[in-house]
């Protein structure tokens, strides 16, 4: 086997990745971007990437030159101590070698600080803030447009309009986190004590996964979330129904368990429209339009639900959500209360 045929399936790999037609539902990759933030990010990374392979090839094919370049020496040579030479030729390599290595370095450090310069703020002002909050081990999300009564909550799965950017405020309510969407930025912190403050644009609608990026403890893994990037009258329809508090319980059953989830939920969770108004988990008003629960780790179900509520240190260890010992019929009370919180 020749050295181009053992490295044919690396080089398609790298081209397959480098021309990856765009698909915003695959898998996490910070080399196939979707927008104008992530794009600049991904077209530096190749050139950094290009640049040092062929910088480690380079000197890697010096060396073993120089190495294979003997001076050969007569047996009378070999009798006495060599003198150390310096040839004349030797110094005008290292300065040669010194000027493309400033040369190179000063052209990257330039590349590098006019790319950041350049995604520091968005093009255009962006006219949507989402307020994040990042807990163990989940995302708060508080959208802002300026007029107080559209403001809401959700967590989790964010929605964003495609095409434009988006401010994002970065906070956290206990520990160090990062907010990382690969394909559309790099990473921000959430620091507790401070607000951080980023900006995101999708240039392609889909579902693009994002995952903390800061160890934050044992469910460190498992705080991943959803971004939706919708056309405007997708988001349009989603906003509006988020806005909306929760729609009421109308049979027996679903007003029994909206009973049950205030007394028993109701000190950690908020439904909007119901007296349920803690602040220590995920707003669940709309709970039913989200794809996924437990911050992207389980599909949102009800078998997950249901197997969510009745023992979540089962699925996510160490979470704060403890089982609350309910009963069969509670149970399912709960879950026909919250299967209308569409
Ligand atoms: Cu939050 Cu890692």
């Amino acid at each position: 086997m020749n050295v181009s045929s053992r490295s044919g399936p690396l080089l398609a790999g790298i081209a397959a990745i480098a021309a990856e037609p765009a698909r915003a539902d695959g898998p996490m990759s910070y080399l196939a971007t979707f927008g104008p933030r992530g794009q600049s990010i991904a077209a530096l990374t190749w050139g950094l990437i290009v640049l040092s392979v062929f910088v480690v090839c380079a000197v890697g094919a010096l060396v073993l030159a120089g190495t294979a370049a003997r001076r050969t020496y007569r047996n009378s040579d070999l009798e006495r101590p060599l003198p150390v030479e310096r040839g004349e030729a030797g110094i005008r390599w290292i300065y040669a070698g010194l000027v493309a290595t400033t040369l190179v370095l000063a052209g990257f450090t330039f590349w590098t600080m006019t790319t950041m310069a350049s995604i520091s703020r968005p093009a255009e002002e962006p006219r949507l803030t989402i307020e994040i909050t990042g807990h163990q081990w989940w995302w708060e999300a508080r959208y802002r447009n300026g007029d107080p009564s559209e403001s809401f909550e959700t967590a989790n799965e964010l929605h964003i309009p495609v095409g434009e950017p988006v401010r994002l405020t970065l906070a956290s309510a206990d520990v160090i986190h990062s907010f990382w969407v690969p394909k559309l930025s790099g990473k921000t912190d959430l620091i507790p004590g401070r607000v951080n403050e980023t900006w995101i644009e999708a240039d392609r609608a889909g579902v693009y996964r994002g995952q903390c990026a800061e160890y934050c403890g044992k469910q460190h893994a498992h705080m991943a979330m959803r971004l939706f990037a919708d056309r405007p009258d997708a988001f349009r329809a989603w906003w509006d129904a988020q806005r909306r508090p929760a729609a009421s319980a109308s049979s027996q059953a679903e007003m029994a368990g909206e009973r049950q989830f205030v007394e028993r939920c109701g000190r950690c969770h908020t439904v909007r429209g119901t007296q349920a108004d803690g602040r220590e988990g995920p707003d669940l008003t709309h709970l039913i339009s989200r794809t996924t629960i437990a911050a992207n780790t389980i599909p949102n179900d009800v078998a997950h639900l249901s197997g969510w509520i009745a023992d979540p240190q089962a699925i996510k260890p160490r979470n704060k959500m403890p089982a609350v010992g309910l009963s069969g019929p509670e149970l399912t009370a709960i879950l026909a209360y919250l299967r209308t919180l569409d």
